[in-house]
């Protein structure tokens, strides 16, 4: 048995394994409202074997969407309609999460779509964006820096936005706190140069995020998982470094928070020095100063590779985003590598569920192609 392919339990939530899906923008919804792409690209990768597949940066409100076409969960039509592709992947027996998210001075941006670059002009459905501080990403709009009053309200529209993701039936959420986005422009000495309560000190940087935090544990229930993304460094002179990162994520571990999810970099545009497992050291490191389970990202290709990570005690589950894409049986794959039994799961009809944490197998409807 591959250390890939043991369950994970988190509280009361038990994932089958721990190769799972990473959260990746479609730029593919209509209002916030997700559709048949994003039911086929996450059901397509719980067929695939996946543990856990992370539904994309969802904004918590509509100014919070990176792009104008970003998915969300402000309101119930898109909770009900995250919760048709919530019963896919249920019935593929893998779980399913959503990332949190509001993306600041990075929103309102064209999407990568070879339509436009840089801000969304109004004329064209962009909007005003807001910050910790009135301070670009450069390239972008100059955002609006956020009141007092605008910031304290910001935890409560995440809280509001996870109890749809408990209606429309997901096991976990994901706060986004990472790549440049909101809660991470406060983080950040960079992108915050507040002098109020909400900047200045580490712990005034990390007060938004920590009140989030709370906010969205108020409304979670106690046996689903709370996961985190950091950008365990800024990649920059000046910046967050990973034990700033790892200080944090210690904090984080005593409001609740079940895993850090460990990625790198957003805040500025600099070069990363992206080589295969390039963020592993980072994720390896939070997890000694936090106590905190990790996930690892970042370049995870092959089954060897995935299993290395964990068996180095690196991290306790492994992200496979961009081969993902070009494999959505990323997982079976691995696990035929690494010569770990994959048994055809029974036919799973619109009635039939395969049990949350049953064990990784090939669709019996697919056995043909499984090489076993
Ligand atoms: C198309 C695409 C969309 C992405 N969207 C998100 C996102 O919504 N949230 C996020 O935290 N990271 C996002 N990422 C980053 C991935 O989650 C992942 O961290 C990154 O691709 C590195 O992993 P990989 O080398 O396995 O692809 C995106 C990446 C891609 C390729």
């Amino acid at each position: 048995m591959a250390l890939l392919f043991e369950p994970l339990t988190l509280r009361g939530t038990t994932i089958r394994n721990r190769v799972w899906l990473p959260p990746m923008c479609q730029y593919s919804a209509v209002d916030g409202v997700p559709n048949d792409w994003h039911l086929v690209h996450l059901g397509a990768r719980a067929v695939g074997g996946f543990g856990l597949v992370i539904a994309e940066a969802t904004s918590v409100v509509p100014e919070g969407r990176i792009t104008p076409q970003d998915a969300g969960l402000w309101n119930d039509e898109q909770a009900q309609a995250w919760a048709r592709i919530v019963d896919v992947v249920h019935a593929r027996g893998a779980l399913v999460g959503v990332q949190l998210q509001h993306a600041g001075r990075k929103a309102s941006t064209f999407r990568p779509f070879h339509e436009g670059n840089g801000s969304v002009p109004a004329e064209q459905g962009g909007w005003t964006t807001v910050a910790p501080s009135a301070v670009s990403f450069p390239g972008l709009a100059t955002p609006v820096a956020l009141s007092d009053d605008e910031v304290a309200a910001i935890p409560h529209a995440f809280a509001a936005a996870a109890r749809r993701a408990l209606d429309a039936g997901f096991d976990t959420v994901e706060l986004h706190a990472a790549h440049g986005y909101l809660l991470h422009q406060f983080l950040s000495p960079l992108s915050n140069v507040r002098t109020d309560r909400w900047g200045g000190s580490p712990e005034n940087r990390a007060r938004l995020l920590v009140e989030t935090t709370d906010a969205v544990r108020a409304v979670w229930p106690d046996d689903k998982p709370l996961l985190v993304r950091l950008s365990a460094t800024d990649w920059t002179e000046g910046g967050l470094t990973v034990d700033d990162v790892a200080a944090v994520a210690a904090v984080l571990r005593g409001h609740g928070v079940d895993l850090v999810d460990v990625s790198t970099g957003g805040n500025l545009p600099v070069p990363v020095p992206a080589a295969p497992g390039y963020q592993v050291p980072a994720a390896r490191r939070v997890r000694e100063v936090s106590g905190l389970p990790v996930s690892a990202v970042g370049l995870i290709t092959s089954g060897a590779q995935a299993e290395a990570i964990l068996a180095e005690g690196s991290a306790d589950a492994v992200l496979v985003g961009r081969a993902a894409l070009f494999d959505p049986s990323w997982p079976l794959r691995a696990a035929h590598e690494l010569g770990v039994a994959t048994p055809a799961l029974a036919f799973v009809g619109a009635d039939a569920r395969v049990r949350p944490g049953e064990s990784t197998g090939w669709p019996v409807q697919y056995e043909r192609g499984s090489w076993n």
